[in-house]
């Protein structure tokens, strides 16, 4: 693939080949020199239109480990404030010699729309609801390394799925390696089209926690959403919220992984996020060697 756009556009041996490479890069960046120089004939722009802490320290430092030349930019200090358009602002950064643009935007679509348009490997950090496919990525890579593979295991993902770019690039992401899919939350926050993927809606919390190997928590979306189709905070936790009271009265030990930020409280207590069943912090360490992993094989199609 000329651009990681969406896991949609990916099929299993690309995962595999991303994964096999993030293996070596996560033995680099555990030596006491945590840097290899593949990458420092080129130059990365990360550019966010819409706020993170993971996704954009991760690709800076994933880049900064490879020995690119690296600039950042953040669309509310920027000359977008004053109007400039996306191909306009983009096509400025590239005539400093860009090579590879890595893009949050709050548009669904915002990263084919670029990689139409401008002359550089585009890598998608989030498109609106749409796609999210690095943090797919580490998430498969991390229950790889916890379980020992993805095929065959059953995960739930729970909680705002409507509003989750990590939901359906999950959902990609563990369907391509065989694993099987349910999603859990309340029926106004799952989209009509998830059964349509193959995906099985569970709306009982402790069923779907009974069934899973790993239920992947997420953040209910408050900035995206229309309150009146949404229940209350206090009403979600109720029926949604993982506590480990929940987590003791399955019997067996399951996988809890968030993608972060966590609401603490909310759908997720901090005993569980803290405690031995979460790879929370494995996921966000991972992130960055599959991300070097993502950016070395996309540069390689580069003209040097
Ligand atoms: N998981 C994730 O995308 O987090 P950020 O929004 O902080 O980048």
């Amino acid at each position: 693939v000329e651009h990681l756009l969406g896991i949609k556009y990916l099929n299993a041996n690309d995962i595999d080949l991303i994964f096999k490479t993030a293996d070596h890069f996560k033995e680099v960046i555990n030596r006491p020199i945590k840097k290899v120089p593949s990458l420092r004939d080129i130059t990365i722009a990360n550019l966010f239109f819409e706020n993170s802490t993971r996704t954009k320290l991760s690709f800076e430092l994933a880049e900064k480990r490879l020995s690119a030349d690296v600039i950042n930019f953040s669309a509310g200090q920027s000359s977008v404030k004053k109007g400039e358009t996306l191909i306009d602002t983009v096509n400025n950064i590239l005539s400093m010699k860009v090579d590879i643009v890595v893009m949050r935007h709050g548009s669904v679509g915002a990263g084919v729309f670029l990689s139409n348009h401008v002359d550089a490997k585009i890598i998608n950090a989030g498109d609106g609801t749409h796609e999210h496919p690095t943090q797919a990525l580490l998430d498969s890579y991390s229950i790889r390394e916890k379980l020992g593979s993805v095929k065959g295991k059953k995960i739930v993902i729970i909680g705002d799925i409507l509003h989750s770019r990590v939901a359906l690039s999950n959902i990609y992401a563990l369907q391509l390696q065989g694993a099987q899919v349910k999603v859990c939350g309340p029926t106004t926050l799952i989209p009509k089209y998830i059964t349509s993927l193959g995906v099985e809606v569970e709306t009982n919390l402790k069923k779907a926690l009974e069934w899973c190997d790993v239920a992947n928590v997420l953040r209910v979306q408050h900035e995206r959403m229309d309150i009146k189709y949404f229940p209350s905070t206090r009403e979600y936790t109720q029926l949604f919220g993982i506590n480990q009271e929940i987590l003791n009265n399955l019997g067996k030990k399951i996988v809890i992984m968030h993608p972060g930020p966590i609401n603490r409280g909310v759908e997720i207590t901090s005993d569980v996020a803290d405690s031995d069943q979460s790879i929370i912090l494995s996921q966000v360490e991972n992130g960055v060697a599959v991300r070097m992993a993502v950016i070395y094989l996309l540069a390689q199609q580069i003209k040097r």
